[in-house]
Parts: C-alpha cells; structure tokens; sequence
C-alpha cells in the first residue's frame, strides 16, 4: 500500500497527493547533460520539498569509469548550478547517500545482470522494495539496445507487488517509421501502463492549468469556439542559438525539434474537448482526436501554410552572434530550420475556419511562450461604428517566463471625451500563490514514480503528431529554395507575416 503524506493545505492548496512508493530510479545516459542539469536537481528538490519516501535511490548508468564517490561529487556541482531552491549541506549529504553509480558499456549484457544484482542489494539495504524507474537519458541511438538488454536480463519484469517503468527522453523517433520502430521495441519489453514518454512542456506549471482555466470556469468555455474566437497564435520564442547540439539540431530543427512535440501539444490542450473523466487515458483520447482533426498540409499547400527559416548573423542583447551557418559543428551550407511558422487548421465543429498560427524560433529578441486566443471584435455598431475601431479581446496564457493569464478588454479612459483604450486583467502565478512554480522534471518524475501518465505522451498521440509533421517534411526534402533568413535577434522573417495577414491578424510582439 502506498503511504499517504498529508501537505499543508495552505501551501499545496486543496489537494493531497499520494506520496510515491519507494523505488531505485536508474538513469542510463547518467553522465550526460540532463542528468546534470534536470534530473538530479529535480529529483534533489522533490526530496528537499518532502516529496519522496527516503527510500528513493538514484543509480546512474554510464560508462564512464568513476565511483560513487566521484559521481556524487559531480551531482552535487551539477545541483549547485542548477536546482531551483539553494542546496542544503545537511540535505544534500543525506541525498547523496541515496545516489550510487554503475559502470557498464550499454551493449554489455553482463553490465545489466550486475545491475540486478545491485538493485537486489538496494531493495534490502535501503527499502526500494522491487520497484524500478529506468529513465533513457541516453542517445537516442543507444535506446534500441538498452531496451533489448532490459529485458534479455529480466530488468524489464517487476517481481509480483512491484513495479518496473520506463521513461523515454525525447527525440522520440525523428519521423513516424522510426518512432513506430520506437514504440513496438518499447512493447516487446515494457507495456503502455509502465511507458512515460516525456514532452516537457505538459509538465510546466502553466500547460496543466490550460484544461484547469478552461474545464474549471464556466465563463470561458461558453466562448471557446468559433463563433466567438478569431483566430489562435501559440508562439515559443528563444534567444538562445543552437547551443552545444550542433549535432543534433542539424538533423532535426524546429519542426521536429519543437512543433512535432512541444507546440502541438499546446495546441491540443487549447482545442481538446471537455474529457470523458481526469484520467489520463480519457485526456489523451481527447488530444488525439483534436491531432486526427488537424488538416494535413501537403504538396503545393506546404508553402502556402508554412514558413521555414534560419537566422543568419544579427545582436542579441547588444552582443554580435554569429549567423546558424557559422556556428560550430554546424555544416556551412545547412538548410536546417530554425524558426517555423505554419497556420493550422482544425476541420471538427468547435473549430471550423478557426486557424492556429503557431511558431517557434531560435535567436529571437526574447525567451518566451504563450497561447493568445483572440476573439472577435464586438459588432461595427455603437463604439465599433464606421470609422471607428475598438481592440478586440484576447485572453493571453503566458506559459514562461512570468506565468500568468491576462484578459485584454476595451475600456473609457478617465476625461471629458470619450477615448477607449485596451487594458488587461492580469493573473501572476508568482504574486497570487506566492511560491515558486516547480520545474517540469520534478512534476514529471515524480508523476511517473506514482505511475501517473496523465502529462506522458501516449504511443497514438506521438505517431499522430509525426503524420503530421512528416507531410510537412516530405516536401521540404525536395528542395530549400524557400528557407528564408532572418538576421540573429529579430521576431523572424517577412515571409511569416504575410501567412497571417491575409486573416487580418500580425504577430504578437512578446
Ligand atoms: C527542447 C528542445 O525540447 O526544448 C530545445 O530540444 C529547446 O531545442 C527546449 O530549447 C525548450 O525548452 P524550455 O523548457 O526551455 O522552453
């Protein structure tokens, strides 16, 4: 039976949660950069927030040759730079004591039995009590054997009472053939129940409160449909470049990168209908439906519906950066995307002749996301007469940075005449609840410990969404010649207004 932990209710609101039961989380890929930078420091502030049982242990898999000492010392470094509360000697030294390392190549199968072994130790010496968490953190490419070797050492198979897990770190598949590859190698040794693939973004904060602003409050789901909105703009803008994943990044970009996943789930959580039930299997029947409902965009269509561009040298923050093509690792003559911008469309009832204008782009003027649902404007009587125009709605949710939701309404400004002027009704997370918003990784950890796959992304939604994006692609590989260019720290290319304008509708500047 899991323990039950009671929270403060002033602090965690109305809702308990169940506290998971212990178990040995094992990371393969654990001297890489997420475990450094997510994972260890989620997993330290769910131990410090009184989240886990002590019993909970960390077992890196790497191959590496170090001890537990070293990598524990290294965590530490890591969880210095990057948690989100300040690390706690005390805690800490307790926390490290739940961490250990084993050494092993991934293609050696005697690498996984003495991992067994290990975790079998574990279970007695520290309570995990048969339950494991393996976390792929690893390549993408070294999935296939780890998977194999899971289950050619019987890993994959909880003995009766416990549990074994798996959760897979995105890219999942780079197209829909190599995520169907994915998805049944994962079948041969884990099923559905026990699968947690990982989509960051349902882990923010901001994503769950999407179905919460819209299913908890009568007001707005009475207008959620296309009598009443114009149009939908979902943007992920980022300042930073391609970082140190040249290698990656350059086979992928931004429609794998970040629409495949990312963007169009937002996009589903913003068009779903109401669910059957808060389960996660009646939530994602419903984000399904709105991916079988999205248009797909083929042929001719492509360039008529979506814009491709790359960032060549510009500023960002007063400071010259080099153009896509010049950064290192990046081959110089490159036609990899780095700012997509399409108009989607959603053929269901709720929807119809509603577009979405997503985007998302690298080496943009800021780092931010969020969904504006614009509304139409009131009727071109009375204050809308001839001549005149007032600001339509629009209800913003800011996803990051400063979570919140916003409401622009028209409004008369104090004086003799009569001037009406957009003002907002603005929500901070931050000020209203007055506590940090955890980080996605501690949520989603701590869900898929508890076996809770509400915020994990389902086999069909992951294949849907590649349908999607590979139609998209399959043109794209026939020739670049429309890859625009925009300079380093601009809102992207002219081509992107253009698609949106023809709407009556421009870019949001964030
Ligand atoms: C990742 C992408 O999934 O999301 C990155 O691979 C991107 O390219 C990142 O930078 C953005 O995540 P966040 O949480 O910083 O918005």
């Amino acid at each position: 039976m899991p323990e039950i932990k009671e929270v403060n209710p002033l602090r965690e609101g109305l809702s308990s949660r169940m506290m998971p039961q212990p178990c040995a989380v094992v990371i393969f890929g654990a001297t890489g950069d997420l475990t450094h930078r997510k994972l260890v420091p989620a997993i330290y502030n769910l131990a410090a927030d009184g989240a886990l049982p002590p019993a909970v242990s960390v077992v890196g898999f790497a191959r590496r040759d170090k001890n537990d000492e070293i990598f524990r010392k290294e965590l530490e470094e890591a969880a210095r730079n990057f948690s989100r509360q300040r690390i706690k000697e005390e805690l800490w030294t307790r926390f490290a004591s739940s961490i250990f390392y084993h050494r092993s190549e991934f293609d050696d199968l005697e690498g996984y039995r003495s991992l067994a072994k290990r975790l079998e130790e574990l279970d007695s010496q520290r309570g995990t009590r048969g339950n494991r968490l393996y976390y792929l953190a690893a390549g993408p490419d070294q999935f296939p054997i780890i998977l194999e070797n899971l289950r050619k050492s019987g890993l994959n198979a909880a003995q009766s009472g416990s549990w074994a897990r798996v959760i897979v770190e995105k890219p999942f598949g780079s197209d829909l053939p190599s995520a169907q590859r994915l998805n049944e190698m994962i079948k041969g040794a884990f099923s559905e129940s026990d699968t947690f693939r990982i989509d960051h973004y349902l882990g923010k904060e901001t994503a769950q409160n999407i179905m919460v602003m819209r299913f908890a409050n009568a007001i707005f789901e009475q207008l959620w449909n296309s009598r009443y909105i114009e149009y939908v703009q979902i943007t992920a803008s980022e300042s930073l470049g391609v970082e140190g994943r040249a290698g990656y990044y350059d086979k992928a970009g931004a429609l794998r990168d970040m629409v495949q996943n990312h963007l169009l789930q937002l996009l589903c959580l913003t068009a779903m209908e109401p669910p059957a039930g808060l389960d996660a299997d009646a939530i994602r029947d419903e984000k399904v439906k709105v991916l079988k409902t999205l248009r797909p965009i083929t042929g001719e269509n492509v360039r008529k519906y979506v814009v491709r561009a790359q960032y060549g040298a510009g500023t960002e923050n007063g400071k010259r950066v080099p153009a896509y093509r010049d950064e290192k690792n990046i081959n110089p003559q490159s036609t990899t995307e780095t700012y997509v911008a399409l108009h989607i469309n959603v053929d269901n009832w709720r929807w119809a002749g509603v577009p979405f204008f997503v985007r998302v782009g690298k080496r943009l003027p800021k780092t931010a996301t969020e969904i504006a649902v614009q509304f139409k404007a009131a009727p071109p009587v009375l204050f809308n007469a001839e001549g005149q125009t007032v600001d339509s709605n629009a209800l913003v949710i800011r996803i990051q940075p400063d979570e919140g939701i916003s409401l622009r309404m028209s409004a008369k400004m104090p004086g003799s005449s009569l001037r009406i002027e957009p003002v907002k009704m603005d929500f901070h997370y931050g000020t209203s609840f007055g506590k940090a918003t955890p980080e996605a990784y501690e949520r989603l950890l701590l869900d898929a410990m508890s076996g809770d796959a509400t915020l994990f992304a389902r086999r069909d939604e992951v294949e849907e969404a590649w349908t999607f994006v590979d139609a998209i692609r399959a043109e794209w590989d026939k020739d670049s010649d429309d890859l625009a260019i925009y300079a380093a720290g601009t809102w992207g290319p002219s081509e992107a207004d253009d698609l949106i304008k023809p709407h009556g509708a421009t870019w949001r500047r964030l």
